[in-house]
């Protein structure tokens, strides 16, 4: 067990403090700061060791800085690092070969981040719906579900429900219908009422929104029903996917393909920026050169470095991991909350999993249960308020999970 320490070194309240005066108070980070990580492990500053449980939010899931994937980086850092798209280079062609074989797509779009991929996205959807569905310039709709997290661009937030992430950020981009998440009949009155709907845009498992798993059947029914009314299913797996739920994709546990895909986060294996969307020819072909790019995007780094991430994903079997282990630590969270009426529900999918505690939205108590995580030697963090998402690397050991519930069981102990 590790050694417990509640006080924060004055090393690191030095560098909190740097950060609280010259940063933005943009973000609310738990109190610890890291300098090193391998594996399912960081460390602090002081050297002392955690669990990472949340894997900067589902981009470590190959675990920190694994060697394969920072070997492809350095290699390709010491070779060719950025071009731009105003000249080919030798990686992005064997890339997009790659992923669009790896996901079962014609076509990759390459871009950085998670939010620039959504955007993408969407103006791909938009464009599909003019040159190629005949909407009429300018009255294309994209249906979007209540409590959706898909990044923080002016477009994206104007169909975000968060008030925060809204308030004095206006105007907004029009164009979005927001309908109830996992809820097939508010899917098929819109769908069925408007020529104008371009696309449904939904998270297969809601993360930021407190790992909410939808009904099953639910995302198979809404492709169904894309389908019959000639709608694009647009995926944002930037969060559940590459193996983290358990599968390679999430909607791969109803069998469902996009008609596009948008793919951040673990495509790399958190060591760089890396995003995409993928989509057959059919759709990807509107876009034409000048319409659409970014200077970094499918640069030979983050192509080396995405087909290392991939390709470990696969060596390393993380989605039959992330499966198995995911219900050992649901069974374990389960077993926990029945002794201690902290935690009023256990939720997931593969190793995407949120346990809610017994509290209001407002309180302050999740956040001080990840303080003692923390104590104890495993990192979590609140999403809204009341819930702890539960997300260490794929590469973690049945062992380790075993410790980690432990850990958790010893600090929810401490607030019976
Ligand atoms: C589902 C989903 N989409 C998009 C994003 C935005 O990604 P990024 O932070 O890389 O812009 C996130 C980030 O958490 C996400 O969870």
């Amino acid at each position: 067990m590790q050694h417990v320490q509640n006080e924060l070194s004055s090393k690191s309240e030095l560098l909190i403090a740097k950060e609280n005066q010259y940063g933005a108070h943009n973000y609310h980070p738990l109190p610890v700061v890291l300098d090193r990580g391998e594996g399912v492990y960081v460390w602090d500053v002081d050297g002392k060791q955690y669990f990472d449980f949340l894997s900067a939010y589902s981009a470590v899931n190959q675990g920190h800085c694994h060697p394969k994937i920072v070997g492809a980086m350095i290699k390709q850092a010491q070779t060719l690092t950025l071009t731009s798209r105003a000249f080919h280079n030798d990686q992005l062609g064997v890339y997009e070969e790659y992923i669009t074989k790896y996901f079962g797509f014609d076509k990759v779009l390459p871009m950085n981040t998670g939010a620039e991929a959504v955007e993408t996205a969407l103006k791909l959807c938009r464009k599909w719906a003019y040159e190629v569905k005949g909407i009429n310039e300018n009255q294309a709709q994209i249906v979007v579900c209540e409590n959706n997290f898909h990044g923080r661009t002016t477009t994206i937030i104007s169909f975000s429900n968060d008030e925060g992430a809204r308030k004095n950020f206006g105007p907004f981009t029009d164009g979005f219908i927001k309908i109830p998440y996992d809820n097939i009949e508010a899917l098929e009155k819109t769908l069925s009422s408007s020529k104008n709907i371009a696309g449904f845009l939904v998270e297969p498992i809601q993360g930021e929104a407190g790992v909410y798993v939808p009904t099953e059947g639910y995302l198979a029914k809404a492709k169904a029903l894309c389908e019959k009314y000639n709608v694009l299913f647009i995926a944002d797996e930037v969060q559940t996917g590459i193996a983290r739920t358990g599968k390679l994709l999430a909607v791969h546990h109803e069998n469902v393909q996009p008609d596009i895909l948008i793919l951040g986060k673990a495509i790399s294996g958190g060591v760089y920026p890396v995003s995409a969307v993928l989509a057959n020819d059919a759709i990807m072909n509107v876009i034409k050169p000048g319409q659409h790019g970014s200077t970094f995007g499918g640069n030979p780094v983050a192509a080396a470095v995405a087909i290392a991430a991939l390709e470990v994903v696969k060596e390393e079997n993380l989605a039959a991991n992330a499966e198995r282990l995911g219900i050992l630590l649901r069974d374990g969270l389960n077993a926990i909350a029945e002794k201690n009426s902290l935690i009023t529900l256990v939720r997931g999918k593969g190793l995407l999993n949120a346990i809610v505690i017994d509290c209001d939205e407002e309180s302050d108590l999740a956040w001080e249960i990840c303080l003692k995580f923390r104590d104890y030697g495993l990192l979590a963090k609140p999403t809204h308020g009341n819930k702890i998402r539960l997300a260490p690397p794929l590469v973690i050991t049945e062992a380790q999970i075993k410790e980690c519930l432990v850990i958790i069981e010893k600090a929810l102990n401490e607030f019976k």
